[in-house]
């Protein structure tokens, strides 16, 4: 059993082969963290962790005794007005409006394996071999309220998963003002802090800056987890880069409002904090009523930021994402938006699948503009029925015109919105997201359905199941196009509503995947306004940003990678001049970014001139053989487009024999300096094959592969901006 209790000293030791989580009951009978990181040895007891020694000014809680002060101890759940003065993981309000809590530990429990979390994703075992929970039943007699902490460990990868419950068995309400899903005490700040941030169209750019005292933090307000911060930051020691250092990463598993800090006092203890954003959030619960936190992750790596990554992408790859398509490559698609936007008929659309499938396609995507009267973002979002305008035969018989091609088909919905102009507006208005009399703004035109009524969830659920089985749907693109406001609920206590609201989301999911298991769902939210760990545990990729140009996915992409899988990113060739930039990339560097990802195309493919269709053939083709590879290998990142011109990044099979890198070059400069890059993840004793050059393993990893002019060169072909290369790299068979 990788936890261990130590009745004596009342220590938790929760470790595996690489990392130890150490906390104990405390004299005061609360919990106090020891120790994360790295593993150690499991003894007996760590007390001498607890550094008691007098301060001045702190609340001593012993009477008679100076040393106790609950400011000084590292808390594994602090609480309000007990002399600890950082942020609390827990508020709750009670009757006279006092915040006063006091949780003791009561029991635990060790066992084999994970639970589900009820109406919320959650990384999961695959056997019960594959983790270890530990529960911590935490009580405030006073008050009769059960705080459980619940801790996993996975066996075999450096991740502890937690969450929070809270269930109030006392005979008066109260008020739940907030509930993170971790906190954790770190007794140093020496770190920088990762985060994720961007806007639509430039998601999840990698940002660092060394922590400093007081409060940072990263949140969203906006009803998703957005485009501007993601529910992900990392502490790596300010020496750590890609190949080697310490970091701890963390994740929130959740799709809506979040918060995640670091409190840093001014005695350097670094508080980390992740959970529901307190702002929006509070819950009255009366005798008998609980409720339950997301999942929050801890991940650690001693060998920098790569590993870090490949840990992220294992546990979502194994452990998060579900379904047929878990582990699966995915299908090469079509999608029509950039293609036609709005602009389509049937005759449009079959034409557009033939000349897909003749290049080597294998799914057909119709994006927005479908259903209802929806010829502009101004209508008919609601009105989940087919356009007969534009497709006079329906859903159906489009659907099984490009089947009988040999190709899938797959819709676009938005099922969380409305416009005005629809019909489920003129029968519905009450199901806005809006209060009475009040005004209320519209994001692309549009307004929210109230998610946190299941009437509206179901009403939305039972058209969708009507178009899913006439046209046989293959996969759902779910779109989100704008931020929440005003939010108020006909329906729902105020406080309650962006939680229910995404628990709405998550339902339908569910309900939509239980039912049709053979779908593939590619998440979206104009882009990566929800490429969260959340929406993975239902649909396994998502659409990684409305940008589509190739230079500036290379930051997107190379930034997601941070923490989401290969797999998961919606990666599409488009057309050029770009549509976000106006750029000109050339067709190869297109592809040499998308490769990396789920790949697609998002053109019009009847625009195609000869040379383009069959280079688009030999994309596919190459595709196809090395699909899985790219999508499921081992990926390490070698340059960084946020620190030079140059980007690299490589994935490597299980066996170490065969690889691919993708290096790509913004500008084109002239007479530049000698460049060799290190490889990563190859075998030093084995012989490898580039381009008809033979290489051992160690050399590419210690001396690198030369990367000069020569493979960009003038008289290179590939001479020029935007340019980019791929390298196959091969075991050599004796
Ligand atoms: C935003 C998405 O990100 C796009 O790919 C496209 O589906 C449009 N919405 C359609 O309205």
């Amino acid at each position: 059993m990788p936890i261990i209790y130590h009745q004596q000293s009342q220590t938790f030791h929760l470790y595996n082969q690489s990392i130890s989580y150490l906390m104990k009951i405390l004299p005061s009978h609360d919990l106090g963290q020891l120790y994360f990181g790295k593993r150690v040895h499991d003894k007996e007891q760590f007390d001498y962790l607890l550094e008691l020694a007098p301060r001045p000014m702190s609340p001593c809680y012993f009477q008679d005794d100076l040393t106790y002060a609950k400011e000084h101890i590292k808390q594994e759940f602090p609480v309000l007005f007990t002399g600890d003065f950082k942020q609390s993981a827990i508020d709750v309000e009670h009757g006279d409006g006092n915040h006063l809590l006091e949780f003791v530990y009561d029991h635990h429990c060790i066992f084999q394996g994970k639970e589900k979390l009820p109406d919320l994703p959650a990384t999961y075992c695959n056997n019960v071999q594959d983790a270890t929970t530990l529960k911590i039943y935490l009580v405030d007699h006073l008050l009769n309220l059960e705080l459980v902490l619940s801790y996993t460990i996975f066996e075999n990868l450096p991740v502890i998963a937690r969450n929070s419950y809270l269930k109030n068995h006392g005979h008066d309400p109260i008020q739940l003002h907030s509930l993170m899903s971790l906190s954790l005490d770190l007794p140093d700040c020496q770190y920088d802090m990762i985060e994720l941030t961007g806007a639509w169209s430039r998601e999840r750019h990698i940002k660092s800056s060394p922590l400093r005292e007081g409060m940072q933090s990263i949140a969203s307000l906006r009803g998703h987890s957005s485009h501007h911060f993601n529910p992900f930051l990392a502490l790596k020691r300010p020496h750590c880069d890609e190949n080697d250092g310490e970091v701890i990463g963390f994740s929130l598993v959740y799709s809506g409002n979040f918060l995640m800090s670091v409190d840093v006092d001014t005695y350097h203890v670094a508080r980390v904090q992740a959970g529901i954003h307190p702002a929006t959030f509070q819950y009255e619960l009366k005798h008998g009523e609980a409720f339950q936190s997301p999942e929050a992750l801890i991940v650690y790596s001693h060998h920098g930021l790569n590993v870090l990554s490949q840990n992220f992408h294992t546990l979502f790859n194994d452990h998060l994402i579900r379904g047929h398509y878990k582990g699966k490559s995915r299908p090469i698609l079509i999608n029509n938006w950039e293609g036609t936007y709005f602009d389509f008929n049937e005759q449009k659309i079959l034409d557009m699948a033939k000349a897909s499938q003749e290049l080597g396609i294998e799914l057909f995507v119709l994006d927005d503009g479908w259903f209802g009267k929806r010829n502009n973002d101004h209508s008919s979002l609601g009105d989940w029925f087919v356009n007969l305008k534009k497709l006079p035969h329906g859903i159906g018989y489009l659907s099984s015109k490009i089947h009988q091609m040999g190709l899938q088909f797959g819709l676009w919905f938005e099922s969380e919105m409305i416009s005005y102009d629809s019909l489920l507006y003129q029968k519905h208005p009450e199901w806005v997201l809006q209060a009475p009399q009040r005004h209320v703004s519209h994001g692309r035109h549009q307004y929210v359905l109230d998610f946190s009524n299941p009437d509206v969830v179901n009403y939305i659920e039972e058209m969708m199941v009507k178009i899913i089985d006439e046209s046989h749907l293959d996969y759902i693109k779910w779109d989100m196009n704008r931020s929440m406001s005003e939010v108020y609920s006909m329906y729902q206590k105020q406080g309650r509503v962006y939680h229910e609201y995404i628990l709405g989301v998550y339902r339908l999911y569910e309900h939509l995947i239980q039912r049709y298991p053979h779908i593939l769902f590619e998440s979206c939210a104009s882009g990566g306004g929800r490429f969260d760990p959340g929406m993975l545990y239902y649909a396994p990729q998502t659409w990684t940003s409305d940008d589509s140009d190739a230079i500036e996915r290379l930051k997107i992409q190379y930034g997601t990678s941070l923490v989401y899988p290969i797999s998961s990113m919606g990666s599409h060739v488009s057309a050029i001049p770009n549509h976000q930039l106006k750029r000109l990339t050339p067709l190869s560097t297109r592809a040499n970014v998308a490769y990396f990802g789920t790949f697609g195309y998002e053109l019009d493919v009847l625009q195609l001139n000869h040379d383009e269709k069959e280079m688009i053939k030999a994309q596919i083709s190459f595709m196809k053989q090395y699909r899985q590879l790219l999508q499921f290998g081992r990926f390490y990142r070698l340059l960084s487009p946020f620190e030079g011109n140059e980007t690299m990044w490589m994935v490597v099979n299980d066996q170490q024999s065969l690889a691919i890198i993708g290096y790509y070059r913004t500008l084109q400069e002239v007479n530049v300096g000698y460049r060799r890059v290190r490889l990563s993840g190859l075998d030093e004793q084995k012989l490898y094959i580039i381009n008809q050059q033979e290489y051992y393993g160690d050399e590419l990893m210690n001396i690198g592969l030369v990367i000069s002019d020569e493979s960009c060169g003038e008289n290179h072909s590939d001479f020029g901006d935007y340019r980019s290369q791929l390298f196959i790299i091969q075991e050599k068979k004796p």
